[in-house]
């Protein structure tokens, strides 16, 4: 056994739960992946030993803590696509509650105390244009959102029942890739704007549907927060650094702090990669919200983080090459 704190990561295999075991490898933890695969990569398992199994397993969840003498656990096991969560809500209750209950479980019986949940900013819903603070009022507009806020809520509960020491870190729209080219974004199916939009520049995907363009943004189309992967793995790194000291609970949303339009993103990959993003106009799709925009600064105060990759275009050149792409325009970090 290492002497290099273990750190369980479930969902490890996933986007951001693969750059997080990177970065944690790096600051000198040891990350076990816990995941079964619904959605992540084998291949992005490269950082230490791994468990391919489900969270609602109670009894190997808390067989693997005991056994790789777990520090922490860092949460990024879920479901995580909205459009499919209103389809199929059941799915959603199922999976990211269901998870839930068997990670506090297996905490419960374990005695792990130290818990890091991946939130959203989808449990604010419609939070209005201006930046988001933490203590914004979360009413989520759709299931996955509304299973992130009784995630949070079930770990505060746990937290006043048992003492455990959380951090909520609730993440804006991640993207990029590993700067260095080691791991990239792979969902299937894709569903998210930048990844969806370099595919269709590649031809490697249809037109890229753009959902309304007559919002009140000032160019019509909705605005979000990108947050680099790369960000978040060290926004990670210092959160559960904050916790091994015996900090306190943390609630804090992990953005840029800087809205990108959709159209924004689609000059910037024209930027980028010197291609046009093949585009269709479609009507406004229910539930989304016109603004969602972090405001960053309670993550700087508590943790000192800063992201690194503020500007879109740098955030893109990184992503780029994952879709087929040449960065024939290298932005400015
Ligand atoms: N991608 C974003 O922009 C974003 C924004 C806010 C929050 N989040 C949250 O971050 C986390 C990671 O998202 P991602 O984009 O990396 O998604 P992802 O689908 O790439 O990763 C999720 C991982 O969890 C695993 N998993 C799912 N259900 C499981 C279960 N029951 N047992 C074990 N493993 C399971 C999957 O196989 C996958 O490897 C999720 O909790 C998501 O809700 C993501």
């Amino acid at each position: 056994m290492s002497d290099r704190p273990a750190i369980l990561v479930t969902g490890g295999a996933g986007f951001i739960g693969a750059h997080v075991c990177k970065a944690l490898a790096a600051a000198g933890y040891r990350p076990v992946v816990y995941d079964n695969l619904s959605t992540g990569h084998a291949a992005n398992v490269r950082w230490g030993p791994s468990v391919f199994a489900d969270v609602r397993d109670r009894a190997t969840l808390s067989d693997t803590i005991l056994r790789h003498d777990i520090a922490a656990v860092l949460h990024f096991a879920a479901s995580a696509y909205v459009g499919e969560s209103v389809k199929d809500p059941l799915k959603y209750h199922d999976n990211n509650i269901g998870g839930m209950i068997g990670l506090l479980d297996a905490c419960r019986q374990t005695g792990l105390r130290r818990v890091v949940l991946s939130s959203s900013c989808a449990t604010y819903g419609h939070a209005g244009p201006g930046p988001i603070v933490e203590s914004t009022p979360q009413v989520p507009i759709n299931p996955y959102g509304f299973t992130k806020l009784a995630c949070e809520r079930m770990l505060l509960d746990h937290v006043a029942a048992h003492g455990m020491q959380p951090a909520i870190l609730r993440y804006f729209n991640a993207t990029g890739a590993d700067p260095a080219g080691e791991l990239g974004e792979a969902h299937s199916p894709e569903t998210h704007l930048i990844p969806l939009a370099l595919l269709a520049a590649s031809r490697r995907g249809p037109p890229l549907a753009v959902f309304g363009t007559d919002y009140d943004t000032p160019d019509g189309s909705c605005i979000r927060d990108y947050i680099h992967v790369d960000d978040l793995a060290r926004a990670h790194v210092l959160a559960l650094g904050h916790l091994m000291q015996g900090g306190g609970p943390l609630t804090l949303n992990l953005g840029s702090g800087r809205g990108v339009s959709v159209l924004q993103v689609l000059d910037a990959i024209a930027r980028v990669t010197r291609r046009v993003v093949p585009f269709r106009t479609q009507p406004r799709r229910a539930g989304d919200p016109a603004t969602l925009v972090a405001d960053p600064r309670l993550a700087a105060a508590r943790l000192g983080f800063v992201p690194r990759f503020q500007d879109i275009d740098t955030i893109i050149a990184h992503a780029a090459p994952w879709f087929g792409h040449e960065v024939r325009h290298a932005a400015t970090a």
